[in-house]
């Protein structure tokens, strides 16, 4: 078989850059994927590791679920806050239980909720954002920011907040209070419906392996 037919055979993970991606090596690694050593210091965004029979590609948290559904990855890692934001056509096979954090309602501790008529919220996840809001009846503008979502209230963009809350550490030294906890967050499992009928026996493998280190809580 030539290099590049074997290569074709290699299971496509996508995984998340940033803060969940140690806590979903080291998930890897305890459910006995040799990972390389590439991992801890490369900037290499496409990892090959043959004798774990996988290629990992290393994508931005919100765009692991896109990769996914369009089947240049077989599966993924991705936030429970991301599955919710991107609504993409991915199976949402298993809960890590890993980079547990909320989503949570925020503002400055001088915010009277009653004197706002349209309140501007700000996020990194509008369609979240919009749906909770819609299903408490309440009429708020929505404000997309990419990050450093603490800043909009101190600085007069936006009355609230709509984000994770993981140590709360940033709220805490950005002066700013919760005023509702929305939903715990963690890291899910996802796989490419398509992927999971063509490399069926290589996926159930890794599930049923990672299942193992959950349910072990190993
Ligand atoms: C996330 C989130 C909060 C912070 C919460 O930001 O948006 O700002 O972490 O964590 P904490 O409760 O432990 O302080 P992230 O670090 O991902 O960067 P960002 O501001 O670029 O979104």
């Amino acid at each position: 078989m030539t290099e590049e037919k074997i290569s074709e055979q290699l299971l496509t993970v996508a995984m998340p850059k940033g803060r969940i991606f140690d806590e979903a090596v080291a998930l890897l690694r305890k459910a006995n994927y040799p990972l390389p050593p590439e991992f801890d210091e490369s900037r290499k965004l496409i990892i090959e590791s043959p004798e774990a029979g996988m290629r990992f590609i290393l994508a931005k948290p919100m765009d692991v679920p896109t990769y996914v559904e369009h089947g240049v990855a077989d599966v993924g890692v991705a936030g429970k806050d991301v599955l919710i934001e991107e609504k993409r056509d991915v199976y949402e096979v298993l809960d890590l239980k890993i980079s547990e954090c909320y989503m949570a309602v925020a503002a400055l501790p001088s915010y009277n909720p009653n004197a706002d008529i349209a309140p501007k919220i700000a996020s990194k996840y509008p369609n979240l954002a919009s749906s909770y809001f819609r299903e408490q009846g309440e009429q708020v503008e929505i404000i997309k920011l990419n990050g450093s979502i603490e800043l909009a209230p101190i600085i007069g963009l936006a009355d609230r907040i709509v984000d994770i809350v993981s140590t709360g550490r940033t709220l805490k030294e950005n002066g700013l209070v919760e005023i509702e906890t929305m939903m715990p967050i963690t890291s899910r499992f996802i796989v490419n419906p398509v992927s999971y009928r063509t490399k069926s026996v290589q996926i159930d493998d890794m599930v049923a392996r990672i299942t193992k280190v959950v349910e072990g809580g190993e």
